[in-house]
């Protein structure tokens, strides 16, 4: 299904790396579970930032790959929050290209990533900082 995306990136930017040859699957483009790797590295990075604490990944839902990523691409996953629970935080992730490191931004990918926040010996622990 191909749909359009008319809005440009939804959150902060979180993550920016370039797609390398050695991040290729045998078709050539960029594997999915390397672009999943980034999402889940930029959402962990907001979701332990804004709780203050250790946070693993509990879930990933929604996830949907709308064009493939090649290499050479500039890479930029966009992350905010969804909910915040108790001890657990939901954060919409979007990856958008640059083809080349050029021209307009693509969304290649989307999901909801949902992270605990958890102690020294992982335990969850209360997310004291509600403020979306
Ligand atoms: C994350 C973990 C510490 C949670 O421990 P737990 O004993 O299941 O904790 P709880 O049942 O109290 O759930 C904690 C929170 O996670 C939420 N949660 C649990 N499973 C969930 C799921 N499938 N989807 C969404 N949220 C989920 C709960 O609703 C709860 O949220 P809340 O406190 O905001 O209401 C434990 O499941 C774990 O260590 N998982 C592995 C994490 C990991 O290694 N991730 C990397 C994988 S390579």
């Amino acid at each position: 299904m191909t749909e359009t995306h008319t809005q440009g990136p939804q959150g902060e930017i979180s993550i920016r790396v370039m797609a390398m040859p050695a991040d290729t699957n045998a078709l050539g483009a960029i594997f999915g579970g390397w672009v999943l790797g980034q999402m889940d590295l930029a959402g962990g990075i907001h979701a332990a930032s804004h709780a203050g604490a250790r946070a693993v990944t509990v879930a990933v839902d929604a996830m949907k790959f709308h064009k493939p990523v090649h290499v050479g691409d500039e890479v930029t996953c966009y992350t905010r929050i969804e909910r915040i629970g108790r001890t657990s935080i939901a954060i919409k992730i979007e990856t958008w290209v640059r083809r080349a490191r050029h021209g307009t931004p693509l969304l290649v990918t989307e999901g909801v990533f949902t992270y605990v926040a958890v102690d020294s010996t992982n335990r969850p622990v209360e997310i004291l900082n509600k403020q979306i």
